[in-house]
C-alpha cells in the first residue's frame, strides 16, 4: 500500500505558529513521526507540504493510478478551495480530512469545508495523531 501524505499553506510553520492552537511540534516532528508509523506498519509513504493551491491540486492529480490512500490536510484551503476539491473528486482517491486543531470549535469561517464532502472521513483535533489515525483508516478501508 501506498499513501500520501498532503498538508498545505502554513503547516511547515508548526512549531513556530500559534503554539496553544497547534503545539510545539515541528513539522519535521510531524514527518519522523508519520514515517516511523508507517515503517512499522509496512506502508510505503511519500509526505508533501506546499504554500500553493495549485502545487497542491498538481500532487493530487500525480496520485491517480499511483497512490492507494491520501491522507490530507489543506490548512487554510479546506475553507475556501473548489479546485481542491474537484482535484480529490476527480482521481477518486480514498481521502482522509485532517485538522491538528478542533476546527468545529472554532471561527465560523472555519467551519465550512469545501473538500469534506470527496473525503472518506474528517478527524480534527486529534493534534498529530490525527494523522496516524487516518492512516489506520485508510488501512481498513483497502482491506
Ligand atoms: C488546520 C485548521 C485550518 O483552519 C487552518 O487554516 C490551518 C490548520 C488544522 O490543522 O487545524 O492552517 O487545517
Amino acid at each position: 500500500m501506498k499513501i500520501l501524505v498532503l498538508n498545505g499553506p502554513n503547516i511547515n510553520m508548526l512549531g513556530i505558529r500559534e503554539p496553544d492552537t497547534y503545539g510545539k511540534a515541528t513539522y519535521a516532528n510531524l514527518l519522523e513521526l508519520i514515517r516511523g508509523y508507517c515503517e512499522e506498519k509496512n506502508i510505503e509513504v511519500e509526505c508533501y507540504q506546499s504554500n500553493h493551491e495549485g502545487d497542491l491540486v498538481d500532487k493530487i492529480q500525480a496520485a491517480y493510478g499511483v497512490i492507494d490512500g491520501i491522507v490530507f490536510n489543506p490548512a487554510a484551503y479546506t475553507h475556501t478551495s473548489v479546485a481542491i476539491l474537484d482535484a480529490v473528486k476527480a482521481v477518486s482517491i480514498p481521502t482522509v480530512e485532517v485538522h491538528i486543531s478542533d476546527v468545529s470549535k472554532r471561527e465560523d469561517f472555519r467551519q465550512v469545508s469545501f473538500v469534506r464532502q470527496a473525503c472518506i472521513a474528517t478527524i480534527a483535533g486529534r493534534g498529530f495523531q490525527g494523522y496516524l489515525d487516518a492512516i489506520d483508516l485508510l488501512m481498513e478501508q483497502a482491506k
